[in-house]
C-alpha cells in the first residue's frame, strides 16, 4: 500500500489500497509450478527491501518507488491485478535471506523485486535458481549476481564496480600529480565499488596513498579512518558509503576539518536522497558517479520527478527508480508471459528490450544488467536546495 509522506492525493492512495486488499481476499491458487496468482487473473508479486538496519532509507524509497508505478497502471502488471507481498529485508543476510525466502517458500509469489544488500542477494541467487523464480533485483550491485549470468536473476540497477570503473579516470585526470586514499564498507558492495574505481584510476596513471575497509553495520565513528586519511597525505578521497554510513561519514569528513584540504569523490550512493538531506551543507563539493539524479533533463524524468513529488513530497532517488524500473520490466514481461509461472516470467524478462526510464532508455544487456550511461555529479546548492548537479557523461 502506499506508505505517503505527505496527506496529498489520498483519495489515489485509499484507492489502490482498496484495489490491493480486495485482491488478497480473493484467494490465490498454489499449485505447485504455478506460481502466485489466480484464475481472477491476478498475480502475487514480493517486494523485499529494508525496513530496518542502516539500509532503511533507501528501502523506503524503493517501495515508493515500485508503488508509484503500480498506481499509475492501475495497480496492474502485464494487465493481471497485483498482490504485494512485503518483507523486511533488514541490514544483512542473517535477516534478508530468511524473509526473501519466504516470498518463494510459503507466500509462492510468481517473482520477487527488491534487495539492497550485496551479501544479501548473494546469499539468495542459488535458491532463485533452483524455485524457478525470477529475482529482479533493484539494487544490491554485487558482480557474481549476473556473473555467470542466470535465467532467473536480472538486475535493473548497476554492477558495484561499474560505478566506481566509471569515475576513475575522471579524478586521476582532476588531480594530477596527488595521489587518492581509498574507503568502503567491509563487505562485497564496498570492496568491489573501491576495486572498480582503483581499476581504471591506476590504468589512468592514478597513485593510490591507502586502502581501508570499515566494518560494515557496526561503524558510526569514522575518526580513525579520517585519521589515516590525513596522515597519508593525500589529495582526494574515493568512497563507497551508503544509508546511515554515507550521512556519518560525510559529516565527519566535514568536521574532522578535510573538507578544505581533500578532493571527497564516491559512488553516488554517498549523496542520494535522505543522506543528502541529512548531510546538509557538509556535502556540498562532494563529487560522485552515478546512473542517475532527479536533476537529469529528459521528459520522462521531469514527468517521474513531478509524480514522485507530488505522491511523497520529497525528490524521488535512484532507488526509486530502480524499483519503478523493476515494475516496468516485469510489467512487459507478465504481459508477454501471459502467465503467473515463474518460469515464464522469466524467459519473458529476456523480451522486454528497452525501458522507458527516468535515468533515460536502457536495456538488459547479456549479463541482464542496464546497459546505461553514468554521470559525474557534484553537489551544489541552487536557490537554498542542495542538489546532485550532472556534470558530465563519464567514459564520453
Ligand atoms: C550493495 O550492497 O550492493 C549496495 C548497498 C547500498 C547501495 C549500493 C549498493 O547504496
Amino acid at each position: 500500500m502506499l506508505a505517503r509522506r505527505s496527506g496529498r492525493s489520498l483519495f489515489a492512495v485509499s484507492s489502490l489500497a482498496l484495489t490491493l486488499s480486495l485482491t488478497a481476499c480473493g484467494g490465490s491458487s498454489l499449485s505447485s509450478g504455478e506460481g502466485g496468482g489466480s484464475g481472477d487473473g491476478s498475480v502475487k508479486i514480493g517486494l523485499s527491501v529494508p525496513l530496518s538496519g542502516v539500509y532503511a532509507s533507501l528501502g523506503e524509497d524503493m517501495k515508493q518507488g515500485f508503488e508509484l508505478y503500480l498506481e499509475e497502471h492501475d495497480s496492474k502488471l502485464g494487465g493481471r491485478t497485483v498482490e504485494v507481498v512485503n518483507a523486511d529485508e533488514g541490514e544483512k543476510p542473517d535477516t534478508g535471506v530468511p524473509a526473501t525466502t519466504k516470498l518463494v517458500t510459503q507466500d509462492r509469489v510468481s517473482a520477487v523485486v527488491g534487495l539492497v544488500n550485496s551479501a544479501t542477494a548473494l546469499g539468495l541467487r542459488d535458491s532463485f535458481e533452483g524455485a524457478k523464480v525470477p529475482l529482479v533485483v533493484a539494487n544490491a550491485g554485487a558482480d557474481g549476481l549476473t556473473t555467470p549470468t542466470s535465467d532467473y536473476i536480472w538486475r535493473t540497477a548497476f554492477t558495484n564496480g561499474g560505478v566506481g570503473e566509471a569515475l576513475g579516470a575522471e579524478v586521476a585526470e582532476e588531480i594530477g600529480a596527488g595521489s587518492v586514499y581509498l574507503l568502503g564498507s567491509d563487505y562485497a558492495a564496498g570492496r568491489e565499488s573501491v576495486g572498480g574505481f582503483k581499476k581504471t584510476f591506476e590504468a589512468a596513471g592514478g597513485d593510490v596513498a591507502g586502502e581501508t575497509y570499515t566494518p560494515f553495520g557496526t561503524t558510526s565513528d569514522f575518526q580513525p579512518f579520517l585519521n589515516k586519511v590525513r596522515q597519508s597525505g593525500a589529495k582526494a578521497v574515493y568512497v563507497f558509503y551508503a544509508g546511515a554510513e554515507a550521512v556519518n561519514f560525510v559529516k565527519q569528513f566535514d568536521s574532522f576539518g578535510l573538507k578544505d584540504d581533500v578532493q571527497l569523490y564516491g559512488a553516488g550512493f554517498l549523496t542520494e536522497g535522505g543522506a543528502l538531506a541529512a548531510q546538509g551543507a557538509a556535502a556540498e563539493g562532494v563529487k560522485t558517479s552515478l546512473h542517475y539524479s532527479d536533476l537529469l533533463e529528459n521528459d520522462t524524468n521531469a514527468a517521474f520527478v513531478e509524480a514522485y513529488q507530488e505522491a511523497y513530497d520529497e525528490p524521488p532517488t535512484v532507488y526509486a527508480v530502480q524499483a519503478y524500473d523493476a515494475a516496468a520490466a516485469l510489467d512487459k514481461a507478465i504481459e508477454e508471459a501471459d502467465s503467473t509461472n515463474g518460469e515464464d516470467i522469466a524467459k519473458a524478462l529476456g523480451d522486454v528490450g528497452e525501458i522507458d526510464s527516468p535515468r533515460g532508455p536502457w536495456s538488459f544487456n547479456e549479463s541482464h544488467d542496464p546497459a546505461q550511461s553514468y554521470y559525474l555529479r557534484e553537489v551544489t546548492s541552487s536557490g537554498g536546495t542542495l542538489g546532485n548537479a550532472i556534470i558530465s557523461t563519464l567514459g564520453e
